[in-house]
C-alpha cells in the first residue's frame, strides 16, 4: 500500500490536479513518438480525472537536457500523440512554470488538459529545489503521482512538490506497478525464476543479491555474464567484461551456492568477431570462446535449457536481454526467452526498457502478465530499495 488516501477517495469535480507522468518516451528520426506505451499506461488516470471534471495539468521530463533548453527534447510530440489517443486537444505549454503557464492553467475548463514543457529544462527540477517545487505546485488542489518510471528520482516534481499541495495521491498506474511488483516479491507462486541479463553487472548487483534469497532458479545471461565466466576462470575472448566486478560476481556465485539456490549460466554462446550483422559467427560451448571472438547471444542448448526452466515455473521475472537483439543474427536467444515467457502458464513480469522492447519485437506483449513502465525504477523496486517518489506520498499522508 502506498498511502492511506487513494485517488478514488478524492472528490475531483472542478479541482485543479497536477499529474506527474513519465512521458520520457523514445522519438524517431522525424521527432515523433516511436513507442507510446508509457503514454497509454497513464490514460486510465487521465481519463478518470477528466470524466469527473477536473482541470488537468500534466508534467514530465524527457531525456537528460541537464537544466538547459534543448528543443529536440520538447514534449510537443507527446502532446500531439496524447491528443490523438484521447481524441481531443491537449494544450502544450511553452514552459513548466512562469506567468504564461499560469495563464494557461487559469484558462482551463473542467476536463481541460495542459501538458507542461520538459521539467528538466530547469536545473532546479533535478536539484529538488524548494522554490521551484512551490512554483510547480502553484494553486493545485491535488497532486497525483503516476510516474512510476521516475519514482526512483528525488526531484522537485516527484518529491519537493508534495510539500506544497493540500493533497497527494498515487495514480492508477503507480498503484498497479507497486501492487504487481510487490506481489511477486512477497508471495510468489513457486517455482520462482528470475532471468537477469543486460550489458552491465554493475547495474544489476543489488537485484541479484536480493533475488538470491527469493528465487528458486536464477538464470544469468547477456553481456554481464562474461564477467561471471571470468570469475570462474573461463576465458571469454573479446566479450564485454567489467574487470572491477569480477570479485563481486564471484561472491554472488558463492552466496547462491551457500543458500542452495540454483544459479544457471548459459552452456553455449553465439560468438562473433565483431558487433555487426555481417561478422562471421558460430556457436561454441561455454568453455570454448575463442581468442579474438566475443559472445553476442546465448546458444541453442542454452535456449533449450532456459525455456525448460521458464516453462516449469509458476512465477517468472525477466530483466535484461540475453543477447544483442538489436542486431538480427544475434536476436534469437532474446526472442526465444520472450516466447517462453509468453507460453508460461504462470505469472510473468518484465521490466527495463530494452527487455520490454524485446517482448514487443517478439510480438508477445499481450501474453505477459505485467510489463513494467519502469527501467531504473523497476530495478530498484525489485532490489528492495525504497523509491523517493513513493516515500513522499506515504510521508505526506502519514502526517
Ligand atoms: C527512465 O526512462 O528510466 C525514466 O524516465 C527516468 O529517466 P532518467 O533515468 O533520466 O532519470
Ligand atoms: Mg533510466
Amino acid at each position: 500500500m502506498i498511502s492511506k488516501l487513494t485517488l478514488k477517495e478524492v472528490d475531483l469535480s472542478a479541482l485543479r490536479v497536477f499529474i506527474r507522468v513519465d512521458f520520457n518516451v523514445p522519438l524517431d528520426a522525424r521527432g515523433t513518438v516511436a513507442d507510446d506505451s508509457r503514454i497509454k499506461a497513464t490514460l486510465r488516470t487521465i481519463d478518470y480525472c477528466q470524466q469527473r471534471g477536473a482541470k488537468i495539468v500534466l508534467a514530465s521530463h524527457m531525456g537528460r537536457p541537464k537544466g538547459k533548453i534543448v528543443p529536440e527534447l520538447s514534449l510537443k510530440p507527446v502532446a500531439d500523440r496524447l491528443s490523438h489517443l484521447l481524441g481531443e486537444k491537449v494544450i502544450m505549454a511553452p514552459d513548466c512554470i512562469g506567468p504564461s503557464v499560469e495563464k494557461l492553467i487559469n484558462g482551463l475548463g473542467e476536463g481541460g488538459i495542459l501538458l507542461l514543457e520538459n521539467l528538466r529544462f530547469h536545473p532546479e527540477e533535478e536539484l529538488n529545489d524548494s522554490h521551484f517545487s512551490q512554483q510547480l505546485a502553484g494553486q493545485s488542489d491535488l497532486y497525483i503521482n503516476d510516474a512510476f518510471g521516475a519514482a526512483h528520482r528525488a526531484h522537485a516534481s516527484t518529491v519537493g512538490i508534495t510539500q506544497f499541495v493540500p493533497q497527494a495521491v498515487a495514480g492508477f498506474l503507480l498503484e498497479k506497478e507497486v501492487e504487481q511488483l510487490s506481489r511477486i516479491l512477497t508471495k510468489p507462486e513457486r517455482p520462482f525464476t528470475a532471468i537477469i541479463g543486460g550489458a552491465k553487472v554493475s547495474t544489476k548487483i543489488d537485484l541479484m543479491e536480493r533475488f538470491i534469497s527469493l528465487v528458486d532458479d536464477l538464470l544469468l545471461c547477456g553481456g554481464m555474464v562474461y564477467t561471471f565466466l571470468l570469475a570462474q576462470g573461463v576465458s571469454v575472448g573479446t566479450s564485454l567484461i567489467e574487470e572491477n566486478k569480477v570479485d563481486p560476481a564471484r561472491l554472488i556465485l558463492q552466496k547462491a551456492q551457500q543458500k542452495g539456490r540454483r544459479i544457471h549460466l548459459p552452456s553455449d554462446f553465439v560468438v562473433a568477431e565483431s558487433l555487426s550483422a555481417e561478422s562471421p559467427r558460430k556457436v561454441v560451448p561455454r568453455e570454448e570462446i575463442p581468442a579474438g571472438w566475443m559472445g553476442v547471444d546465448i546458444g541453442p542448448r542454452s535456449i533449450e535449457e532456459f525455456s525448460r526452466i521458464i516453462r516449469a515455473s509458476q512465477t517468472v521475472v525477466w530483466n535484461g536481454p540475453p543477447g544483442v537483439f538489436e542486431i538480427e543474427p544475434f536476436a534469437e536467444g532474446t526472442l526465444s526467452v520472450a516466447r517462453s515467457l509468453a507460453e508460461s502458464r504462470g505469472t510473468t513480469v518484465v521490466g527495463g526498457g530494452d527487455t520490454v522492447a524485446a517482448v514487443h519485437k517478439a510480438g508477445v506483449g499481450d501474453k505477459i502478465s505485467h510489463i513494467s513502465t519502469g527501467g531504473g525504477a523497476c530495478l530498484e523496486f525489485l532490489a528492495g530499495k525504497s523509491l523517493p517518489g513513493i516515500e513522499a506520498l506515504t510521508n505526506k499522508n502519514q502526517g
